[in-house]
């Protein structure tokens, strides 16, 4: 099934749908339909968290309101991605299964409550979950309105019971073999820690161990599995019970704790959940940060993905839940389809009325009407949607990449180093991100497994950890003529967090032409500066400051293009280039402001003749332009996050298929234009 599904052929419009908090309210649900025609809604997340209200007893099924539901939705036009319901279980099944509730670190079991707090583990849950989810499918799994199956809710967290902690044991023992080796790995005669037998092992916490970072970073991707593992069961039950439906999980924002990566085989799409703190700062840079996550989420899988909730007007649970300004949530919502969405969702249709997110932003709210500023603009949204339609499972076929990798970020945060508060991992990721958009790049985000054959442009930010091989795709990818940017805090340790013996960056220091040798961490608030080597073949003349981290390297035979302005290692190398095999690999010491980023990225892509969408073109600041592209046609989206109009200079030959002008963009404006594949004009 995963090689399988691309796309539905559609644009997706809806979000997710409670109505078992209404089923005493006829008139209500009535209203919900006519409500969601209005807006041009097509899709409905049902059955989330809903397990109490098919199951009311053990083994006593109440499926006809959701009968109801799914039939009077599909008359009206409305799909169904009908959810498994075990993001949180009923009561009495907690009270009857104890074994069911999650164990935290200090090993007490919880007591009922809250959700996404089952033991992924415990046969007894599989059990129930099984049962259940064959029951849904058996019942709607043909049924013409369910066209997807959304998995759960928001998969985290981790239990620590003995049937987790004794699963934990035969991971290790299936991933090491023998105890010396995992004793090797894990450096355990650090402390006197070594383990006789697997048996010993017992999962980090806070009253144990913690400072094996080996077996901190093992228990992470223990985690992960147990979680895939639980996704890839509940997914089976629906195809034991004969349904073939695409299924899908749906993913969160700057998530720790699962390698998202790991999914990749176990979903047949990808769908995640968006809320950002919008006007808290330039939009830009909002826009930026949520840019990112949404090019990491389709890199996932390379392939349209879902928004699958984002808020129609303010959240509950930020810190400062701010409207959304008049036009945000079409820009939000627009510039996910921008990034490869094939859907724009809501959290939540109707506003509940009860407990902790009664006052969450809804499509519908209390009041209850369609006279209201959030309805008027999902209205608006729905219908750009409709216009969009055609896009449709287009891709983004990006030639440039950063690589940020979940794993690698574990054991750079749990390793006690340079910097432990602060090491700006994301926004160094970022910088990169943001200077080849700016440039007018597409950029995927990857991490170390996914293969590097698409790119021409490659950042290697703050690359901690080499996860095995992944210096040899490096050089090949060198080799072959490939733009390499590699910065300070890279190719450090092992995929066990071992450190490299011998120089680092490991395994690369022939191909970036230097050896990393120490590395400074500045206080909060110092700096220091990079200043051009008069000369130097970017061209470049100004200087930039530096702060946080300053890398001091040994250049054998890379050109040395910056060099430090201040301290005793003032004049030493701040920024390298070296060229190796057909391509080059520029090295950057310090962590380096977002304008000399901007600067080298630009003059690198020029000097290589490496082409951005629309060649040419001045993107004014606060604009964003994007490209997605089937076969036959490209797709080029521009939008205005900045704070004042933009004015572009566009070139004939693209078609404007949305908007008003292609001369002018107000704030918070989206243009798409079309043209076709030059291919296809041969
Ligand atoms: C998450 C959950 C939803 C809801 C929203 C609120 O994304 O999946 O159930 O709680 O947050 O923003
Ligand atoms: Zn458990």
């Amino acid at each position: 099934m995963a090689e399988k599904f691309h796309s539905f052929g559609r644009m997706l419009y809806g979000g997710d749908y409670n109505p078992e908090q209404w089923l005493d309210h006829p008139e209500i649900l009535k209203k919900d339909i006519e409500m969601m025609k209005e807006a041009q809604i097509n899709v409905v997340s049902l059955g989330i968290f809903s397990w109490s209200a098919i199951e009311p007893e053990e083994g006593r099924y109440r499926f006809d309101w959701m009968e109801e539901r799914i039939n009077t939705l599909h008359e009206n036009g409305i799909s169904v991605f009908l959810a498994t319901p075990s993001g949180s279980r009923p009561r009495w099944m907690a009270e009857k299964y104890p074994e069911i509730r999650r164990t935290d670190p200090f090993g007490r079991r919880g007591l009922y409550g809250g959700r996404h707090n089952h033991c992924y583990t415990s046969p007894v849950y599989r059990r129930e979950v099984r049962r259940i989810n064959m029951e849904l499918a058996r019942r709607f799994g043909d049924h013409p309105g369910v066209i997807a199956w959304h998995i759960s809710n928001e998969y985290g967290g981790e239990c620590y019971c003995p049937l987790c902690q004794a699963e934990f044991r035969g991971w290790l023992k299936k991933k090491y073999g023998t105890i010396e080796e995992l004793n090797r790995r894990w450096y355990t005669s650090f402390w006197s820690h070594e383990y006789n037998n697997f048996d010993q092992v017992e999962a980090p916490s806070p009253m144990g161990d913690s400072c094996v970072n080996g077996l901190n970073l093992d228990w992470k991707r223990f985690v992960t599995d147990r979680t895939a593992d639980f996704a890839r069961w509940e997914i089976q039950a629906l195809r034991d019970a004969g349904s073939e439906k695409p299924a899908t999980v749906n993913m969160m924002y700057y998530f720790d704790g699962l390698n998202y990566h790991k999914f990749a085989d176990v979903v047949d799409f990808i769908s995640w959940d968006s809320y950002p703190s919008w006007h808290n700062g330039p939009e830009y840079a909002t826009a930026m940060d949520t840019a990112m996550y949404h090019d990491l989420m389709r890199s996932i899988q390379k392939k349209p993905f879902f928004l699958m909730e984002s808020c129609p007007s303010a959240t509950n649970w930020q810190p400062v839940s701010k409207l959304k300004r008049p036009g945000m949530l079409e820009a939000a919502s627009l510039q996910a389809v921008a990034h490869g969405a094939d859907s724009v969702q809501y959290f939540q249709i109707r506003q509940g009325r009860g407990c902790s997110e009664k006052f969450h932003g809804a499509v519908i709210d209390h009041y209850g009407g369609n006279d209201t500023r959030v309805f008027r603009e999902v209205k608006r949204t729905g219908a750009d949607l409709q216009l969009l339609s055609d896009l449709a499972g287009s891709d983004v076929r990006a030639r440039t990449a950063v690589v940020y990798d979940w794993e690698s970020r574990w054991a750079m945060e749990d390793a006690q180093g340079p910097r432990n508060v602060g090491l700006h991992h994301k926004d160094t990721v970022q910088k990169s991100y943001i200077a080849l958009r700016k440039a007018g790049f597409d950029v995927d985000v990857i991490d170390m497994e996914q293969p590097l054959d698409d790119y021409q442009v490659l950042a290697v930010p703050m690359a901690y950890m080499f996860r095995a091989g992944f210096e040899e795709k490096l050089r090949a990818y060198v080799a072959r003529g490939g733009i390499l940017f590699m910065t300070y805090w890279s190719g450090i340790a092992d995929e066990t967090d071992l450190c490299f013996l011998g120089g680092t960056p490991h395994g690369l220091m022939d191909v970036l032409g230097l050896r990393h040798e120490e590395i400074d961490a500045l206080y909060d608030g110092e700096k220091n500066s990079a200043v051009p080597v008069k000369g130097n073949p970017l061209g470049l003349t100004r200087s930039y400051s530096c702060e946080n981290l300053c890398d001091l390297v040994k250049v054998t035979d890379a050109q040395v293009l910056f060099t430090y302005g201040e301290d005793f290692y003032a004049g030493e190398p701040a920024f390298t280039c070296h060229s190796w095999g057909e391509g080059k690999a520029y090295y950057i010491c310090g962590d380096m402001e977002q304008a000399f980023y901007d600067d080298v990225y630009a003059a690198v892509m020029e000097q290589s003749g490496i082409l951005p969408a629309i060649p040419g073109l001045r993107i004014p600041e606060g604009v964003e332009v994007s490209t997605r592209e089937s076969d036959t046609a490209v797709y080029v989206f521009i939008q205005n996050f900045g704070r004042e109009e933009a004015v572009l200079d566009l070139p004939g030959d693209l078609e404007l298929i949305f908007g008003e002008s292609r001369e002018k963009l107000p704030v918070y404006g989206t243009m798409v234009l079309a043209g076709k594949k030059q291919s296809q004009e041969i």
